[in-house]
């Protein structure tokens, strides 16, 4: 394992126009946090970076909806996030912004090289204008109809539905996001990408890279045969990094033209707080040092294709040696939507909940290689039998044993049995497959092989029964106790990647130091004769009220995010033979007037064909009397008579009530007397 390489690790910087949510985890962060913290247990020589992206059409239109400035938008947001990623232990060397002043140095040195290299096209072209708002509408400003997929609701950069990227002009019916108006076509000047004369050298470089996962290859090989076009790195709009040029007044670069620059620009931040300004050279212009980028799905394109032919263009950095892209995370079994409330904040869920365990329940739920969904009867039962019943059980049984019959001491290994060696040696075995899953970025398999030791624990403990050998045959107990602790210890270590906090606990319950390393899981990690603080529960089970809660939240908030969701929900199915006892008949309004002394009830003469009705309808509110002479009715024609204000009621007319409580004639166009079946 080529632990000593200098690596660089990036998540992908989260747009600051609103919180974070699971989906965000699963895809670019849980899992770069469990990569470095397992580096950084092997020596690794690692710097882990992310931070906040500033700029782009996403924080403009957030900040339009709240009628608030970008800046107000972006300082929020970045502290919001930036402490939820703190709290869940996701162990950032820095989090910076895209709004820096280094950051601004830094892509506007990088396009003014690519510029001096004659990279760019400069061309002018008809793009999409809103007149109204005396605006050019780039990327989300424009939604119209996907010409790939159809789908009616794809942005200007890209449809989320089929995850084609595209720019303005090719929407069929584009309509202004700003204002709802059709947009013009109006004639600008742009610094465009010849990303198809770059894709020759992308490709060369494509076929060095070993080992990616073939979701990621694979959506990189369809772009590539579809053929790499212009892209413009520049755009029309006020907020964002300024063009460099004289004659690019009043133009900014694109928001993915300067975002992934703000790894190198948080990395040249870290590298000052760190007092050595100079260092972020080593993390990005030595060609010894591995770079990885941690994203979503949504984002390879960018960092396999865009980015690299930026770098590759200018010609002083590293390319990335892998890009483990997640796919995406559902919940609940529905596509996560922040628009319509269906997601889990993560700031909201550190109120609940400790951060292990979603780490946990998260992480044995990835969307590694495909999509995958998280539950929150999932997440109970990955907490309760997994963390509580297998690990947390384990160690409890292992520690407060110890505690109670050898003084809370490890007590001297002494002729082990087979069974006691084979226990032991489990440590080396899972250590390696743990690593080699790590190394792979394979992190449920990790998780699970991690977890298989706590399991081998769990059995070899029940198995020794030290409860008996304790009377019958001390050294046996003794011996259970010694490996059992080896155990815990090999896991303190082992798990430390996934449940930082609780191994933290776990190690100072054992008398373990910090500073333990990869290299320093063995079978005799503690030393005979350490004391052990026993019995402290490292995890709570997670009761069924506390699920039940987290999901009448979920979707109360969906309820109100939606309006058909105002409408009951649907009663059982009945049989047909219930339904045909009913004899619905179209009907006609002959004459209509108040009943006296009710404010709701009208007293309608109605013709059914066979016969004229008498019908009293609670009604008065919803419709205009003046107008009911000739209304077309439906009308449940064999219901019971019932008096109503001593007026006697033969029938009933079918209304239908909105989401708005109005009540609407559920009409007919038959005539009267027409069965409805
Ligand atoms: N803000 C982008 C998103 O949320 C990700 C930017 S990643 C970077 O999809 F490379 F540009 F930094
Ligand atoms: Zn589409």
């Amino acid at each position: 394992m080529p632990d000593n390489k200098r690596i660089l690790v990036t998540s992908a910087l989260p747009y600051a126009n609103g919180p974070l949510h699971l989906g965000h985890l699963a895809g670019a962060y849980l899992t770069a946090d469990f990569f470095v913290r397992y580096k950084r247990l092997t020596g690794a020589d690692i710097v882990f970076i992310c931070g906040s992206d500033e700029h782009g059409v996403p924080i403009t239109i957030a900040a339009e909806k709240e009628g608030v400035s970008p800046q107000d938008i972006v300082d929020r947001f970045h502290s919001i996030n930036k402490k939820a990623f703190e709290d869940f232990g996701i162990s950032f060397d820095y989090y910076g912004r895209t709004s820096s002043d280094i950051h601004k140095e830094t892509s506007q040195e990088i396009f003014t090289t690519l510029n001096d290299k004659g990279f760019f096209k400069k061309k002018t072209e008809e793009q999409l204008y809103d007149p109204k708002a005396d605006m050019f509408l780039p990327d989300r400003y424009v939604k119209g109809t996907c010409p790939n997929c159809g789908f009616e609701e794809a942005y200007g950069d890209q449809c989320e539905k089929c995850g084609t990227s595209l720019s303005p002009t090719e929407l069929i019916d584009p309509v202004s996001a700003l204002t709802g108006e059709k947009p013009e076509l109006k004639k600008t000047e742009h610094w465009y990408m010849p990303l198809g004369d770059a894709q020759p050298a992308l490709e060369k470089w494509l076929d060095t890279r070993k080992n990616w996962k073939p979701n990621v290859m694979g959506q990189v090989k369809s772009w590539l045969n579809d053929g790499l076009s212009d892209r413009a790195a520049t755009r029309d709009l006020s907020w964002g990094v300024p063009v460099p040029l004289d004659e690019a007044e009043g133009k900014v670069l694109y928001v993915w033209f300067d975002a992934p620059i703000g790894y190198i620009s948080a990395t040249k931040e870290w590298a000052i707080d760190q007092g050595k300004p100079e260092a972020w050279k080593d993390y990005w212009q030595d060609k010894e040092t591995e770079l990885y980028h941690f994203i979503g799905k949504d984002n390879i394109v960018f960092h396999c294709i865009m980015f690299p032919i930026v770098l590759m263009e200018h010609g002083d950095y590293v390319l990335p040696e892998n890009v483990p892209a997640n796919e995406f995370l559902n919940l609940e079994g529905k596509k996560l939507s922040t628009s319509r409330g269906w997601a889990v904040w993560l700031h909201e869920y550190l109120e609940d909940f400790e951060p292990d365990m979603l780490r946990y329940a998260l992480g044995t739920t990835l969307p590694e290689t495909k999509d995958s969904d998280f539950s929150w009867k999932d997440f109970q039962a990955r907490v309760n039998n997994e963390m509580a019943a297998i690990l947390g059980n384990f160690v409890f049984r292992a520690l407060s044993f110890t505690g109670k019959f050898a003084d809370g001491k490890v007590p001297e290994l002494i002729d082990p049995s087979q069974t006691d060696l084979d226990a032991l040696e489990a440590i080396n075995r899972q250590k390696e497959k743990v690593a080699n899953s790590f190394e792979a970025f394979r992190f449920k398999e990790a998780i699970a092989e991690a977890m298989n030791l706590a399991r081998v624990g769990n059995k070899y403990f029940t198995e020794t029964e030290p409860w008996k050998t304790r009377k019958d045959d001390p050294k046996a107990c003794n011996n259970t106790l010694h490996v059992s602790a080896q155990i815990c210890a090999a896991l303190s270590v082992l798990m430390d990647p996934i449940l930082p906090a609780s191994m933290k606990k776990l190690r100072e319950q054992l008398g373990l130091s910090d500073t333990l390393s990869w290299d320093d899981i063995s079978t005799s990690i503690l030393k005979t004769g350490t004391t052990l603080s026993s019995g402290e529960i490292l995890f709570n089970k997670v009761e069924d009220d506390e699920i039940e809660a987290q999901i009448s939240k979920l979707e109360e908030r969906a309820s109100a995010n939606d309006p058909a969701s105002n409408f009951p929900s649907l009663k059982d199915n009945i049989q047909f033979d219930d339904f045909m006892k009913l004899d619905l008949r179209a009907g006609e309004i002959l004459e209509a007037e108040k009943v006296p002394k009710s404010d709701k009830l009208l007293k309608l003469k109605v013709d059914i064909g066979i016969e004229t009705r008498t019908i009293v309808s609670g009604i008065a509110k919803h419709v205009d009397l003046e107008h009911l002479k000739g209304q077309k009715v439906c009308v449940v024609a064999n219901l019971a008579p019932k008096k109503l204000m001593g007026i006697e009621s033969a029938g009933m007319i079918l209304m239908a009530e909105d989401s708005e409580g109005n009540l609407k004639f559920a009409e007919t166009t038959a005539e009267p007397g027409s069965p409805i079946t």
